[in-house]
């Protein structure tokens, strides 16, 4: 119980840190303040929070009373934090008065309360309300009845909560990811099968033993943060470092100061970040001591050759593994990746299915695809950790993942290779998905926020190839009649999407153009599109009802090609 749990460092460099003992005493008064608000077993919670200790705590405390927590990200705007807590049914969301980013203060609250006012028939009782910043109460309005000052809530000896019992199949939580669709998809975890292959990733993949210091880049209101910095991590007995701010402030070294500071032993990151490491120069890590590290991750994307090989030099000093992990928001737990110490790595590689696991590249119609050719990435036999459904949905949760070959058969969207030797190269999503630094975003969401705007009649959104992020959002965007393709038109449709989904969502170019490439039966063809802003060759252009659009589309897109 004396042991850490939590080493927190707010942005602005203040800290804080929780023992077991304390962390479950945390977890205990949070769990019986729910209770106190008549949350049950099986009701939803929504958790709108940046990286505080309290995000930890107020899953754990869900998790204990058998209620269904469903973080949501906090750089998410209002309005898909409106469509997260509609959907899910919440009773209760959990937010704070503000936070820190990059030196700015973020007005949480308020943001919050943008997001219940789009809710048209709200199930939100109650609104919890951390006091992160150091500001005098009144500064945050707080609507009377509906909302509590958590720390007023908060019982303050520590009672008894005995955990609900939970039945292995018992929901533990839900987390919305996006997918083919305009609306994001509740993808539900249950208890049993997910705890134990995350418990049995953590210990075998990323090497964790009780006391060992651990810190994992990755947000909470991501499945990388519930699995690999929450519940992974904390069931083994880890020191887990939590850190509030932009990696990036207040300058490059803040990441290596961290992991001198604290003596990381492991630590996972995405690529996306490794490479901005990269174009921040070696220096800002060699002016560090970074010989604790004995483990290095990654997640997210894939890695490029490069990368891994600067992450392994600058950072693992030659000296580190590095795990490769693909799995995904479904999967709950990582599938694809070295054992540390047992497989021999290549970089770029997420190398072989976790024990257990069984993966196959296929072709359409359910073959394993030869060595060294491209397929799609199936996981052939189902397995415990993995998503049960998607909340309300269940026919979308038949038709998205167990329907391209056999209902035993999980089709993973993604394409991907193996090479002569067994080892796995994931190629990228084969859907209309795209991996923006990292996070995942959906096309079909961007678009529909685009042709929200009234002067807009048609858009279609792709992934052109990005140095740092891996990829960045175009829209291609066709007007209504009459409509002016100016500046500010093109700014105002920049901040719908903003506004709609998230800043890390606003497309790096958008092109005004007549018309799009179709086909005869009127078809956007988003592949032309994907070719044309990855500057490759045009494909296949038999099936198009106009081709000389393509032409037209690709020189508007070499003439705005953002740097
Ligand atoms: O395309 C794959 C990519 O990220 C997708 C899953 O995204 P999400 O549900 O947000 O979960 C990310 C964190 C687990 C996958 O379909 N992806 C994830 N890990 C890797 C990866 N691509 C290549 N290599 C990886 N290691």
């Amino acid at each position: 119980g004396e042991d850490t749990a939590i080493l927190w460092e707010g942005e602005p460099g203040d800290t804080r840190e929780l023992s077991y003992r304390e962390l479950h005493e945390e977890v205990c008064r949070f769990s019986q303040a729910l209770l106190d608000l008549g949350v049950e077993k099986g009701d939803r919670v929504t958790l709108y929070l940046p990286m505080v200790p309290e995000l930890p705590v107020a899953m754990l405390a869900c998790a204990r009373i058998g209620a269904i927590h469903n973080v949501v990200f906090a750089g998410f705007s209002p309005q898909a934090l409106a469509h997260r807590m509609e959907d899910a049914g919440s009773r209760v969301l959990v937010t704070c008065d503000g936070y820190h980013r990059r030196g700015r203060i973020i007005q949480q609250k308020q943001r919050a309360d943008e997001g219940i006012q789009l809710v048209q028939a709200t199930t939100v009782e109650h609104v919890l309300v951390v006091p992160r910043l150091d500001r005098p109460r009144e500064e945050t309005p707080l609507a009377p009845e509906r909302d509590h000052w958590l720390d007023q809530l908060l019982p303050e000896a520590v009672p008894d909560v005995p955990p609900e019992p939970m039945d292995a199949e018992d929901v533990l939580f839900m987390m919305y990811t996006s997918g083919t669709t305009g609306k994001p998809k509740g993808i539900v975890h249950t208890t049993a099968g997910y705890l134990t292959g995350v418990l049995a990733t953590a210990t075998w993949v990323l090497d964790l033993k009780p006391g060992d210091t651990y810190w994992c880049m990755a947000d909470i209101g991501w499945i990388t943060g519930h699995s690999y910095i929450v519940y992974g991590p904390l069931m083994l007995g880890a020191q887990v470092v939590l850190y509030e701010g932009a990696p990036d402030h207040p300058s490059h070294e803040r990441p290596w100061e961290i992991i001198e500071r604290y003596g990381v032993d492991i630590f996972y990151t995405a690529p996306t970040a490794i490479r901005a490491f990269m174009s921040q120069g070696r220096e800002h890590a060699q002016a560090h001591d970074l010989s604790s590290l004995r483990l290095l991750g990654t997640v997210g994307e894939p890695i490029n050759p490069e990368a891994w090989m600067w992450y392994h030099e600058t950072i693992g000093q030659g000296r580190c593994p590095i795990v490769d992990t693909w799995w995904q928001t479904e999967t709950g737990m990582m599938m694809l990746t070295p054992l540390p110490g047992i497989s021999e790595t290549v970089p770029g590689s997420a190398v072989r299915p976790f024990p257990g696991i069984q993966a196959q590249v296929l072709d359409q119609e359910g073959e394993p695809v030869p060595p060294g050719t491209g397929g799609r990435l199936a996981l052939t036999r189902p397995w415990p950790a993995m998503l049960r459904t998607i909340w309300q949905d269940e026919e979308r949760y038949v038709s998205t993942y167990w329907s391209t070959w056999d209902e035993a058969t999980y089709d993973a969207g993604d394409a991907a290779r193996i090479d002569p030797d067994g080892y796995f190269w994931i190629q990228g999503r084969l859907d209309d998905v795209l991996n923006v630094a990292g996070h995942r975003l959906g096309t079909m969401e961007i678009e529909s926020a685009i042709v929200g705007h009234p002067q807009t009649a048609e858009a279609a959104v792709v992934g052109a190839p990005h140095d740092i992020k891996g990829q960045i959002p175009v829209a291609f965007v066709i007007l209504e009649q009459g409509a002016e393709p100016t500046e500010e038109l093109r700014q105002a449709l920049m901040e719908r999407v903003s506004k709609e989904i998230s800043p890390i969502a606003v497309p790096g170019a958008v092109l005004f153009t007549e018309e799009l490439p179709k086909t005869r039966s009127g078809k956007i063809m988003r592949r032309l599109l994907k070719d044309i802003v990855a500057g490759r060759e045009l494909g296949d252009t038999t099936t198009l009802g106009n081709p000389e659009v393509a032409t037209a589309v690709q020189e508007a897109w070499r003439a705005a090609k953002p740097a």
